[in-house]
C-alpha cells in the first residue's frame, strides 16, 4: 500500500484515572523544618473521590503520548475544504510571542499601549486595502461572530432609515453559520437555489422585494465557483433598497486579484484564522474582522481604533454603534499573527498565494476528474468538490475519508456543501508542493481502485490506526463526557 501512513510505535493510552494506583505520588518534599499549620477544618476534605494518584513519569508519559496523536498542518497535508488549513510560518509565532506584545494587559492605559494600537490600526488599513472597504472592526472572535456583527449593522442601518425589513436571502450553497447569523438577528431566511452551482441575477431579482434586508453571499462560493454575476446581483439588491453581505471565508482565492467592495458588496467578514495563516481548527482562537462601506461606518462596534496625528486611541464616542461585540478588543494574538503574515507577504506575495491556491486546486481537479464525479463543472477557484457517485461497490464518501487516514492524510471536508450528495470538498491551499499534492492524488486514485477490487477494506477503514471505525453518530448524540470508573 502506498502512502505515508504507518501505525508504527504509536502507543495506546488510558485515561489518567485508569493509571491511578493508591498512594502513588508525583512529588517528594523535604521534611518540614517549621511548625506544621493546618488549614481551617471546614476547608479540609477527607478524600477527593476518584482523584488519580500518579507518579511524575505517569503524567509526563500520558500527556506526551496524547501529543503524538495530534494531527495538524505541521504534521502533514490537511485538505479540509472551506477551512483553508494553510501552513502557518513560524516567524508569525515568534512575533506573537514578543514579550512586549504577548504580555500586554488589556487594561493597559492607551498612552502605554501605542504599539499595540498602531498594529491594530495598521491591520485595519491592510485589510481595507485588500478588500476595498472604507472601515473595519477587528472585534469579532470568529467568522460566524463576524457574520452576526455584520448582520446587526445591516439591521441597524435599515432601522436608521426608518424602514426595518424582515427577510434575508441566502443561497443553498451557504455555510450553515450564514442562516444561523441571520436568524439570530431576527430575520426570516429565504433560500435561493443556484443555476449550475452559482447565483443568477434574474433569480435574485425574482425574490427581491422591499422586505428583504440583505442577500448573504459567499464568493467564491462553497463549491469553489466564482459568482460571476455578482455585480449585477448587487445592483439588483441595491435597486430595491437592500444590502449585500459577503461571507469572506474564501478570500484566499481573491487576495490581490479582486476586491469584494469593488464588486458592490456592502459588508464582509474576514477569517483571519484561515486566509492569513493564523492557527485554526480544534475550536482554537479565531478572529473575524468585518469591513463595511462608508454608509455603514457609523454602526461599527465600539470602540474603534483611530489615529489622531501621531497618537492612536480607542474611539468610544459613536452614538450609532451597535455596541461592543467582544470583551477587550478581540483576539489580539491572532491579529498580530495576521499582521506579521501580511507584512511578510506584501501585496505581490498575497496575490501569488491566491494564484497558487487556485492552481493547486485545479491541478487536483485535473488529476481526479476522470475517476471521481464532479457534479458542478464550472471553473474551480481555490477548492474543488467531488461526489462519491463513481465509487464502486456501495462505497461512500465516509469510507473514502476513513481510508485516507490509513494512507496518512487528513480527510477533506465531507458531506458539505449540502447541494452535493456525498460531497468530498478538497482545498489544498498554496502552501503545498507538487510532490505532496501528487502523493495525495495517488492515494485518492488507489482508494477508488480498492473500492472496485476490495470494497471490504473501505468499509472497515481505518484499519491502520489505534482505534478502528468509531460510532460517530453515537458520539455526537450520546456523548460520554464524564469518567464514571
Ligand atoms: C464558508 C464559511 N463561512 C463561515 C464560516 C464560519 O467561520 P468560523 O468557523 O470562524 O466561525 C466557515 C467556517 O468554517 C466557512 O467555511
Amino acid at each position: 500500500m502506498k502512502g505515508i501512513g504507518t501505525s508504527g510505535l504509536i502507543l495506546n493510552e488510558k485515561l489518567l484515572f485508569e493509571h491511578s494506583a493508591a498512594g502513588r505520588k508525583g512529588y517528594s518534599l523535604a521534611q518540614l523544618d517549621v511548625p506544621e499549620s493546618t488549614p481551617p477544618q471546614e476547608l479540609v476534605r477527607d478524600e477527593i473521590p476518584g482523584f488519580p494518584e500518579l507518579s511524575e513519569v505517569d503524567v509526563v508519559r500520558h500527556f506526551t503520548r496524547l501529543s503524538t496523536w495530534n494531527y495538524g498542518v505541521d504534521s502533514g497535508f490537511y485538505p479540509l475544504g472551506s477551512c483553508t488549513m494553510k501552513y502557518n510560518p513560524k516567524v508569525n509565532e515568534t512575533a506573537a510571542r514578543l514579550p512586549g506584545l504577548a504580555q500586554l494587559h488589556p487594561a493597559t492605559p492607551q498612552s502605554l499601549a501605542q504599539g499595540a494600537l498602531e498594529l491594530m490600526h495598521g491591520l485595519q488599513g491592510a485589510l481595507a486595502e485588500i478588500s476595498g472597504f472604507a472601515a473595519l472592526t477587528l472585534q469579532p472572535a470568529a467568522g460566524s461572530h463576524g457574520e452576526l456583527t455584520g448582520m446587526l449593522m445591516i439591521r441597524a442601518w435599515h432601522e436608521a432609515q426608518g424602514r426595518p425589513r424582515t427577510k434575508v436571502l441566502i443561497p443553498d450553497t451557504a455555510h450553515g453559520t450564514n442562516p444561523a447569523s441571520a436568524a439570530m438577528c431576527g430575520y426570516e431566511v429565504v433560500p435561493i437555489a443556484g443555476t449550475g452551482g452559482v447565483l443568477s441575477a434574474a433569480r435574485v431579482a425574482a425574490l427581491m422585494d422591499e422586505d428583504v434586508a440583505a442577500l448573504m453571499v459567499t464568493n467564491p462560493n462553497t463549491l469553489g465557483l466564482f459568482e460571476a454575476e455578482i455585480r449585477e446581483i448587487c445592483a439588483v439588491v441595491h435597486a430595491r433598497g437592500g444590502l449585500v453581505y459577503c461571507d469572506g471565508a474564501n478570500l484566499n482565492a481573491l487576495m490581490g486579484i479582486a476586491r469584494p467592495a469593488d464588486m458592490g458588496i456592502d459588508v464582509m467578514h474576514f477569517n483571519l484564522h484561515k486566509t492569513f495563516a493564523t492557527p485554526h481548527g480544534g475550536g482554537g482562537p479565531g478572529s473575524g474582522p468585518v469591513g463595511v462601506t462608508a454608509a455603514l461606518e457609523p454602526f461599527l462596534p465600539k470602540p474603534v481604533v483611530v489615529r489622531d496625528a501621531d497618537n492612536y486611541r480607542l474611539d468610544d464616542d459613536r452614538p450609532q454603534s451597535i455596541g461592543r461585540m467582544r470583551s477587550c478588543y478581540g483576539n489580539f494574538g491572532i491579529m498580530l499573527r495576521a499582521y506579521a503574515y501580511i507584512r511578510e507577504m506584501g501585496g505581490a506575495g498575497l496575490k501569488r498565494a491566491s494564484e497558487l491556491a487556485v492552481l493547486n486546486a485545479n491541478y487536483i481537479r485535473a488529476r481526479l476528474e476522470g475517476t471521481f464525479d464532479l457534479p458542478y463543472q464550472g471553473r474551480s477557484l481555490h477548492e474543488v468538490v467531488f461526489s462519491d457517485k463513481n465509487l464502486a461497490n456501495d462505497c461512500h464518501t465516509l469510507d473514502l475519508a476513513k481510508r485516507l487516514i490509513d494512507y496518512g492524510y487528513h480527510p477533506p471536508t465531507i458531506y458539505f456543501p449540502l447541494v452535493v450528495h456525498g460531497a468530498i470538498m478538497i482545498e489544498p491551499t498554496e502552501t503545498e508542493s507538487k510532490e505532496v499534492i501528487d502523493a495525495f492524488c495517488d492515494a485518492m486514485l488507489a482508494i477508488a481502485a480498492e473500492a472496485q477490487d476490495n470494497p471490504a477494506l473501505l468499509h472497515a477503514a481505518p484499519v491502520r490506526t489505534k482505534v478502528q471505525r468509531l460510532d460517530e453518530t453515537g458520539a455526537a448524540r450520546k456523548p460520554k463526557l464524564k469518567w464514571t470508573g
